[in-house]
């Protein structure tokens, strides 16, 4: 499929998108996000893709939604445009999604990195949600996923004042879970993908589901889900070969059935 602007790699069960407005630092305009969730669907469908980096340059990441669509706009043109609609869909995608960022990783930047499962940061990488000086507030996320991830005081400073964090202190936050210099980060995303592609991918995408539900579901809800997922994933093949690999002291071969 061709895009405009988003670029799209595989290699080795890995799929790779990478933003691509490097003029305005990846600024998301609604095309950009359309294209992105597109092809994050494409992937999720290719038996041949097991885990996904989402990745953009060492200068930006994404400086956040395209101000120049957003600044003539009525809220009632911006409502009809439901362009919230396709971000939901990101949270449907069922393989781990790795962000590898680095630079202005800003608004709608910082919210498509916390749709992402795992978070390599470069050191120069900024961190924030700006959007109140603009007058506005996030719309993708920010206040819910960003309170989640770093907790109510630093996510409540940071939303309020609109200034970034750097790399460092987004990973003592939890916020993102590596940093490495910035010439390291993409190859540490890819080695990590590497890893995680090697695991049986059944049981990769109900552990990912799983986590996401502790965040959505009463601990109770949650520990059922859990258990449902067990029983289902003992009824898989990569079970049996895993565990008569184990025995066998060889290596297993998972093919996801
Ligand atoms: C449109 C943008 C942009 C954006 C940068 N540019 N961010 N264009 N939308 N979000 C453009 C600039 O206009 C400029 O274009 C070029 O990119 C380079 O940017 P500079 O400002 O010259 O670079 P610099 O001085 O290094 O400053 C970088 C920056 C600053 C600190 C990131 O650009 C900035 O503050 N950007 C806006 C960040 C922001 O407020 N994001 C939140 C958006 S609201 P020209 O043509 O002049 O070279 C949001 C809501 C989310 O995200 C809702 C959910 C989708």
């Amino acid at each position: 499929m061709a895009y405009e602007y988003i670029l799209t790699a595989s290699e080795d069960g890995i799929g790779i998108i990478t933003l691509n407005r490097p003029k305005i630092l990846n600024a998301l305009n609604l095309q950009l996000v359309d294209e992105l969730v597109a092809e994050l669907e494409r992937m999720d469908r290719d038996p041949d893709i097991r885990v996904i980096i989402l990745t953009g340059n060492d200068k930006a990441f994404a400086a956040g939604a395209d101000i120049n669509e957003m600044a003539e706009a009525s809220a009632i043109e911006i409502m009809k445009r439901d362009q919230f609609a396709v971000w939901d869909r990101m949270s449907l995608i069922s393989k781990p999604i790795i962000g590898a960022v680095s630079g202005f990783v800003l608004g709608g930047g910082c919210e498509l990195m916390m749709n992402c499962d795992i978070v390599i940061a470069s050191e120069t990488a900024v961190i924030g949600q700006p959007e109140i000086k603009l007058g506005v507030m996030p719309g993708a996320g920010g206040t819910q996923r960003l309170t989640r991830a770093v907790g109510l005081r630093k996510a409540m400073e940071m939303l309020l004042t609109g200034e970034p964090i750097s790399a460092k202190e987004a990973l003592r936050y939890g916020l993102v879970n590596r940093v490495v210099p910035v010439e390291a980060y993409f190859q540490e995303a890819r080695k990590l993908a590497k890893q995680i592609a090697a695991q049986p991918p059944l049981a990769v995408q109900v552990i990912k589901k799983a986590v996401h539900k502790a965040d959505d579901l009463p601990l109770g809800e949650g520990m059922d889900y859990e258990r449902n997922g067990f029983y289902l994933l003992l009824a898989s093949e990569d079970r049996k070969e895993g565990m008569q690999a184990f025995l066998e002291k060889r290596k297993p071969r998972f093919t996801g059935n």
